[in-house]
């Protein structure tokens, strides 16, 4: 049951859950990664960004959002004038899946307890839902830039992945013109 694991790791704190993660072997993923990816940022943040999984950067790294994704990310962060500390980058998934692909829905949900229980310890005010991903893992159902108020009276909000901004130059966020507006940011 997930809400005893999740109860679990928020009552043994913040060096509990990483050791869990770092411990975990639920599934396949933890034999390929070189290093499991947990968080970046403060631990008592107002804003939470969760996005998908570590990439190649994040798993040589052990650091979230380290790569081009992240340069943008940190823009995303400067942009809504978030001073350190108030802010931190978690992800659905702790360990990079193969060649970066989509995280399975089963992975997705033997990774969750993680993320749930960090969201729990952090008690953010904010929570950013980069992409999809993030999205089936928090359970909610969103438009692009659509935002509510949840159960716990935190605020969340969808918005596209940075990812998706950058390598992709999805025909969603064109759509929604999401491309021309942060062009800039890429582009210098
Ligand atoms: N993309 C993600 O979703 N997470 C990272 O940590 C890096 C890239």
């Amino acid at each position: 049951n997930d809400s005893l694991i999740v109860a679990d790791l928020v009552q043994g704190g913040f060096p509990y859950l990483e050791q869990k993660i770092q411990e975990c072997q639920k599934c396949a993923l933890h034999e390929t990664v070189t290093n499991k990816v947990i968080s970046k940022g403060s631990q008592h943040p107002k804003v939470v960004f969760i996005g998908e999984a570590p990439g190649k950067n994040e798993d040589e790294t052990g650091v979230p959002f380290c790569g081009r994704a992240g340069k943008l990310l940190d823009k995303f962060i400067e942009y809504m004038a978030l001073k350190d500390g108030e802010w931190a980058v978690i992800n659905t998934l702790k360990c990079r899946p193969p060649a970066n692909r989509t995280p399975t829905k089963k992975e997705i949900e033997i990774c969750r307890p993680f993320m749930e229980a960090q969201l729990e310890l952090m008690k953010p005010k904010i929570i950013i839902l980069l992409g999809n991903t993030a999205e089936k893992a928090y359970g909610e159902t969103l438009e692009w830039g659509e935002s509510k108020i949840d159960e716990n009276g935190t605020y969340i909000v969808k918005i596209f992945h940075p990812a998706a901004l950058i390598y992709q130059r999805s025909r969603e966020a064109e759509q929604y013109g999401y491309l021309d507006k942060y062009r800039y940011l890429w582009e210098e």
